[in-house]
């Protein structure tokens, strides 16, 4: 990759405080650039604590900050501020790829040192960047003689939200898969169990999302509820009991807090990749978006199997069939799940997959030479039922043979049903799914993980961390309850704050007939809509090939990019209807996703986001006059018309459903 910087400027004034000198007094408060954000940090009794406000109204109420260890002492009082350091900071740089090309880094900062006033006098380092859209901080612990090895027991960062807003939340330790769950909403005060973040809230034309970036060597943090609207850091433990076993000097992830107007500027708001080292991998021209199909939603169908026999999915002559349709329509990849032997018997509790051994009908040379021919690449796929034991053994033979075949591209799974096993979001698996990342860098594979850590940004750092799920995604509606309406009108302001979500889109055969009463719960134009609204830079054109064979609407699929200059979001109301407009890296084409829930809805969109002066054809892709996602979810109008950034589109989306648009110039 190259990374241009457009405009770079770094100041920094320090103001550094002596330990002794009665008259200085230390910087203890920060501002954002545009001065509406502050930051306060105090000491009450040598106690740490930090407030928020915005527009001087309180967004975080005085919070407890500090660490309780195994066999030590808390670092958590008895501070005094041993000095204290204000810069500035002012960047753009460019993604690889992504939902927007170049992004501005802007922030001050506040770090202050607190040292122990007693005998130990140990040390520790907070840092704040204050951002004109939100604040993100992080604990250092520095080297020191006195703290060099340690388990910390508990994080006690606190946020003590100013009000009781609403907040739609997944439960942390739900199930297995944890965050493969559907959203409530309710008051903080109503929390009954610990949540995941991002945590998205919503006040009187206030919205907060609480999250972390640069989740590394570290525990994730999930949120617990202390009295009334107080929310505190709790990390996902080991299995024995520990949070995170360090070595100082140590960072902790930065805790974000993201605050905007209105609810589409937490979308746009790049506060946790700013959070993010810049690109460690260096030239990675090698790193293609792109859209795959893949033998995939056959299994989920019960057309074919994963494991081999008469219904074997992963066959030399199905994957020819898949490249086909992929080099025919577009696409540029071919997943294919079942390849490799291991899946007979209860997997998700004995992992023992092999990761170079396919089944015999699949024959790897031939289907990787086919595919070459036709210029699509294979995403190879690693199902671990979470046997990380196992899986690290075979890992680096696993990307030798990806290497061997010029395998590009994987996607990894981690259904765990084993008892003993750690959980998706602690520190070992935190480092497991690093170190998974940093190979597939060595063998130039981009990376698509499904049941996976939270996405904290790493893919700034990491660009061949393409997408992963970490939601209850399209694979739900085939064999559970299956995923209402407004779940996808939830996801872009939680989940996907984090990143990129393969959610696995373009379900046409929406009524499908399988042995459970399973179906899609949207309409044919929400399908297509998908695609815009959710971001992923490996977008799956997830039903079965014969299902798209002479279908109009496919045609969407074709055209959408997955790699955009421009992401914008128009009006939304969380749970209810989102528009977001995308601008093509690539060309000067405009897409446009609007999605509603379970209710009919008419919305008058301008188009003045399109460039003023031009004329544009807009192929429309909308629900038909009856359709409706339960009964008629098929009906679909596709049309096209001309329009300029004056029109204001009127936009009628059917109960489940939505629009989808290609704006192009008219010659
Ligand atoms: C769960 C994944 O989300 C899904 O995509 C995959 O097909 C199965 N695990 C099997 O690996
Ligand atoms: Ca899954």
């Amino acid at each position: 990759m190259k990374v241009f910087l457009l405009s770079f400027s770094f100041f920094v004034c320090i103001l550094a405080t002596p330990v002794s000198g009665r008259d200085k007094t230390p910087v203890t408060a920060v501002a954002s650039p545009d001065q509406a954000i502050r930051v306060n940090v105090s000491l009450k009794n040598g106690v740490p604590f930090y407030t928020v406000s915005r527009n001087n109204q309180p967004v975080v109420n005085e919070s407890r900050l500090g660490f309780t260890f195994k066999d030590l002492p808390a670092l958590a009082g008895d501070f005094k501020i041993a000095s204290s350091q204000t810069s500035s900071f002012d960047e753009t740089w460019t993604q690889p790829w992504g939902e927007v090309k170049d992004i501005r880094n802007h922030y001050n900062s506040l770090a202050i040192t607190l040292q122990e006033k007693s005998a130990q006098k140990r040390l520790l380092k907070i840092e704040f960047r204050v951002f004109n859209d939100g604040v993100g901080f992080r604990y250092e612990i520095p080297q020191q003689s006195n703290l060099k090895s340690f388990t910390i027991m508990d994080e006690l960062t606190e946020f003590a939200m100013a009000q009781d807003l609403d907040a739609w939340w997944i439960p942390a330790y739900h199930s297995d898969i944890d965050s493969e769950c559907l959203f409530q909403k309710n008051k903080i005060s109503e929390f009954k169990e610990t949540v995941h973040t991002p945590l998205t809230m919503e006040g009187d034309k206030l919205y907060v999302s609480i999250h972390e970036a640069a989740l590394v060597n570290y525990a994730s943090m999930t949120l617990q509820k202390q009295n009334q609207h107080t929310l505190k850091c709790d990390l996902v433990a080991w299995a024995n009991g520990d949070r995170v076993v360090a070595n100082a000097p140590m960072k902790t992830p930065w805790r974000t807090i993201q605050i905007a107007a209105r609810p589409g500027d937490l979308i746009t708001s790049y506060l946790i990749l700013n959070l993010n080292e810049p690109n460690k991998l260096g030239d990675v021209s090698w790193i293609k978006p792109g859209k795959y199909n893949g033998i995939w939603w056959g299994m989920h169908m019960q057309k074919h199997t994963w494991e081999g026999g008469p219904r074997h999915g992963a066959t030399t002559e199905n994957m020819k069939q898949f490249i086909d349709f992929a080099s025919k329509h577009k696409l540029s990849a071919v997943l294919a799940e079942g390849w490799n032997q291991g899946w007979e018997g209860e997997w998700p509790v004995h992992g023992n997959f092999s990761f170079t051994k396919p089944y015999p009908d699949y024959d790897l040379a031939e289907i990787t030479r086919y595919a070459k021919e036709k210029n699509i690449g294979i995403i190879g796929h690693h199902e671990t039922g979470g046997n990380i034991k196992n899986y690290e053994a075979q890992l680096e033979d696993a990307f030798k043979l990806f290497a061997q075949y010029d395998i590009h591209r994987l996607k990894t799974g981690y259904v765990n049903k084993r008892p003993a096993g750690e959980r998706h979001q602690n520190q070992f698996m935190v480092n497991h799914y690093h170190k998974v990342m940093e190979t597939a860098a060595r063998y130039q594979v981009m990376l698509d993980v499904h049941e996976p850590v939270k996405d904290t940004g790493l893919r700034r750092t990491y660009p061949n961390m393409m997408t992963r799920e970490g939601a209850r995604g399209t694979e739900y509606e085939a064999w559970s309850t299956g995923n209402p309406p407004e779940h996808t009108t939830i996801l872009p302001f939680t989940r996907c704050l984090g990143g990129p979500l393969d959610y696995t889109p373009g379900i046409f055969d929406i009524q499908f007939k399988t042995t459970g009463n399973f179906r899609v719960h949207t309409t044919l134009a929400k399908q297509l809509a998908l695609y815009v609204v959710i971001y992923s830079p490996m977008q799956m054109a997830a039903d079965l090939p014969e299902n798209y064979e002479g279908k109009p609407a496919f045609k969407f699929i074709e055209d959408v990019p997955t790699d955009w200059e421009t992401t914008r979001v128009l009006e939304s109301k969380i749970g209810d209807y989102t528009t977001i407009v995308r601008k093509d890296r690539n060309s000067s084409e405009w897409f446009l996703g609007s999605i509603t829930d379970e209710s009919e809805r008419t919305l008058n969109v301008a188009l003045d986001f399109l460039a003023p002066g031009k004329t544009y054809t807009a192929e429309i892709y909308q629900d038909g006059q009856d359709a409706d996602m339960t009964s008629n979810p098929l009906s679909i109008d596709i049309k096209s018309r001309s329009v300029d950034s004056n029109t204001v589109l009127p936009i009628r989306l059917a109960p489940g459903g939505g629009t989808a648009i290609r704006f192009f110039e008219t010659r």
